[in-house]
């Protein structure tokens, strides 16, 4: 229904003779190709795909005919031919599409495709060259016809990839294959299928039934964001999992894709819906319930004999499903809080002759890897298993930045870049109020265009162990298929470039012009992709004197900005942006693009300046923030006149990983000060606590301070997170010490951890 419905759109639009804004002015048609090609020639004329149209295979491999030209032959259905037999011909004169292995080429990956006026060709050295010269070939087409072109093409890195949580949130077999044809679109090579949680386990193993009856479900879930006080929950049962027999058919449907599924079976943490079926597993006695909320859980596999039986018998049935080279394992965030209190690992740890639990950590993924190894595989596993020792064979994924990933380079372990900063699509993507809740953090489809996967610190020798990247899509905020999409794209289309693309073929500019033309492909897919696309960016400058100059612009051709300064959402009859917009007073700025001629939908930016004494004056900090969270600005971004907002806008935090936020202000002169305000923000399941104590000092010189007001715990948790301080005083300098929680009380999320302390903003008035 879909392919007729296309094909109608598409004789319209020829009937109607459709413009494209982006074509090629001398042969009329675009080459907006994503991820860019390594070289293209445009060429005289076209190919006019038509009814006559073959496929020619040579040579009759079976993986051509029956994956390759198949697929090629359902995709120009889609676009309007109805017949297209596969022929195994070496030469024929006849007009048709000729598919062939040339074993010359030099590139694993890659293919050559070169398109004329009767005939398409396009050669690889493998069958999945071929596969990936048919994903650009499906991009060129255009009402019917191909431009003559002649491209050359391979992929930057080998590994190529993109991950799905289907624990948090549990997604059907049929989205599981739309994700995968959309990752094989963009010649994405691995699927990393996350099957197990705290929160549910999502593989039938056919040895342990209580997976399935017990461990795949959870008494109800949480609604809302885990930092929104008091917690709530659905009430309702959840969960789901995938039987052996479905897992093939995926399995199938990804290797006619030319994807490997890597299975990532967690271990030692993240384990908690497996203790719940089986709690012998555990260092305590349990009872255990598949957890309800997000989180790390203290309650994780014990290194017992019976737990390394459990998991190898698990591996066992994981590896007889999944062709997978490499399987993983997980390692990330494992509290070692069971371990501590456990007599059986202190002795074990005694009689391994370890240092600490982190040693024992080492211990329990080396002996998994033994076993993975000696069935021919290799281990994955998250950066943590670094800490204590690294597996001698395995390939770290690193997520916490890109430091795991080069000091496993370093020490000659392959690596898989992953950096929250640029591959989490979980994180929010607009700084809009309407985004819908998100994890947090901010990881716009620019962010994620600028990705550098091979990072300045390696030597050029070093390279080599950089496989490639992959972004994450982990579910906790993604109930359904459509939000899903709305995380993924178009961020995998920038991703694909980064890890496909020649790095100097690289231009943000030439990429959002073919991603106009692929949005509406994907739109052809029936995809809900975010439509950030059309957003107002700003450059937000400060000034001198504290004022803000805002620069706004767009990547949207067909749009103009408009903005409003009195807090009302714009609209064609507001100002027109044509240059820096100057903030000299506290104001709303709200920007927007609007379609030159339909009616669309955007995204209103949004931007709240405060003009408060501080603003543009000297700020010093005795302690830096975290470098995960620096702030846009570092010290100066907490007297900038702007706040973190409702939806955590990262660049406006300061973060202190256990450490206090001690500030000195210079205000240029002695000025009268009735009020300091200080905006914090307590997420304590994320272990961000308010803080523990503040003082405010005053002085005329800089140099010897008077307390003018100080406020203990009970104070402060009575304020919450915006804490306003009335005062009376006049001086030029002020220190605000705002002191770190401390460390996190028992049975808390983090307990014995020290808190982390944000700030966004010290208003004085
Ligand atoms: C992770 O995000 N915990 C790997």
């Amino acid at each position: 229904m879909k392919s007729n419905l296309f094909f109608i759109l598409l004789l319209l639009c020829i009937s109607m003779g459709c413009s494209d804004p982006t074509s090629d002015t001398t042969t009329g048609f675009h080459y907006d190709i994503i991820p860019q090609v390594q070289e293209l020639e445009k060429q005289e004329g076209h190919f006019k795909l038509d009814d006559i149209t073959k496929i020619f295979i040579q040579p009759d491999v079976n993986e051509i005919r029956s994956f390759v030209a198949k697929q090629l032959s359902d995709y120009l259905k889609a676009a309007g031919v109805e017949k297209c037999p596969v022929n195994v011909a070496q030469n024929s004169t006849s007009k048709g599409i000729f598919l062939s292995i040339n074993p010359n080429i030099e590139a694993r990956e890659g293919y050559n495709l070169t398109v004329s006026r009767d005939k398409i060709e396009l050669e690889a050295k493998q069958p999945k060259g071929l596969f990936y010269g048919i994903q650009t070939l499906r991009q060129l087409i255009q009402n019917g016809k191909i431009p003559a072109v002649a491209i050359k093409d391979a992929p930057r890195f080998p590994y190529r990839g993109m991950h799905l949580d289907v624990c948090r949130h549990f997604f059907p077999v049929e989205f599981v294959k739309k994700y995968i044809d959309q990752l094989a679109f963009h010649k994405i090579n691995n699927f990393h299928w996350h099957l197990t949680e705290d929160q549910g386990w999502r593989i039938e193993i056919k040895q342990y039934p209580k997976l399935q009856s017990i461990a795949s479900k959870r008494k109800e879930t949480l609604i809302g964001h885990y930092s929104d006080q008091p917690q709530r929950y659905d009430g309702k049962e959840y969960g789901g999992y995938y039987t052996q027999e479905e897992v093939k058919e995926v399995i199938q449907y990804a290797k006619e894709r030319f994807i490997n599924i890597i299975p990532e079976i967690e271990m030692p943490g993240h384990s908690l819906a497996a203790l719940s079926a089986y709690p012998e597993l555990a260092c305590t006695e349990g009872p255990f319930e598949a957890a309800t909320k997000w989180g790390i859980f203290e309650d994780v596999y014990c290194p017992k004999e019976e737990t390394f039986t459990f998991l190898e018998n698990v591996l066992q049935e994981v590896m007889d499903l999944f062709p997978s080279k490499y399987i993983h394992i997980g390692g990330d965030e494992c509290p070692k809080k069971r371990w501590e209190e456990s007599a059986f690992c202190q002795q074990l740890i005694k009689k391994e002759g370890l240092k600490d639990e982190h040693e024992l950590q080492s211990y329990f993924i080396q002996r998994i890897e033994k076993f993975v190894n000696s069935k021919g595989r290799i281990i994955i596993g998250w950066d943590e298993i670094l800490e204590g020792g690294l597996a001698p064979n395995a390939v770290v994924m690193s997520w916490r930045g890109m430091k795991g990933g080069i000091a496993a380079a370093k020490e000659k372990h392959q690596v898989i870049m992953s950096p929250t900063t640029h591959c989490y699509f979980d994180y929010y993507q607009s700084k809009s109020e309407d985004e819908p809740i998100a994890i947090g953090g901010f990881t716009p489809l620019e962010k994620v265009y600028e990705f550098e996967p091979i990072p300045d610190e390696l030597t050029p020798d070093e390279h080599q162990y950089i496989l490639g990247a992959q972004a994450n899509l982990w579910t906790e905020y993604i109930p359904t298929p459509e939000h899903a999409e709305y995380m993924v794209f178009p961020r995998l289309c920038a991703l694909s470039e980064v890890i496909w693309s020649p790095k100097e073929k690289r231009s943000w500019d030439d990429f959002t012009k073919r991603l106009n033309t692929h949005l509406k492909r994907l739109d052809e897919m029936n995809i809900n992709y975010a439509k950030h696309l059309f957003d107002v960016k700003a450059d937000i400058k400060n000034e001198e004197n504290g004022n803000l100059k805002i620069g706004l612009s767009k990547n949207a051709a067909d749009y103009d900005i408009y903005y409003t300064l009195d807090g009302n959402e714009p609209t064609s009859n507001s100002t027109k942006y044509t240059a820096p917009i100057p903030l000299d007073k506290s104001s709303t700025l709200i920007a927007k693009t609007i379609h030159k001629t339909k009616d669309v939908n955007t995204n209103p930016f949004n931007l709240s300046f405060q003009k408060h004494l501080a603003v543009g004056k000297k700020i010093s900090i005795a302690e830096a923030a975290s470098d995960r969270y620096p702030g846009l600005q570092n010290a100066t971004t907490l007297i900038n006149g702007m706040d973190g907002g409702a939806t955590f806008n990262a660049e406006q935090w300061l973060g202190f990983d256990g450490g206090n936020c001690h500030a000195t202000i210079d205000l240029g002169e002695e000025k009268a000060i009735s009020n300091v305000q200080i905006g914090t923000f307590k997420g304590n399941d994320a272990w961000i606590y308010l803080p523990s104590a503040i003082r405010v000092l005053a002085s005329s010189d800089g140099k010897s301070f008077k307390e003018v007001k100080n406020l203990d715990r009970a104070a402060i948790e009575s304020a919450g997170e915006d804490i306003a301080i009335a005062m009376n005083t006049n001086s030029q300098f002020l220190k605000v010490e705002i002191d770190n929680f401390g460390e996190i009380p028992a049975g808390k999320a983090g307990a014995g951890h020290k808190a982390w302390l944000f700030v966004d903003e010290i208003i004085v008035e």
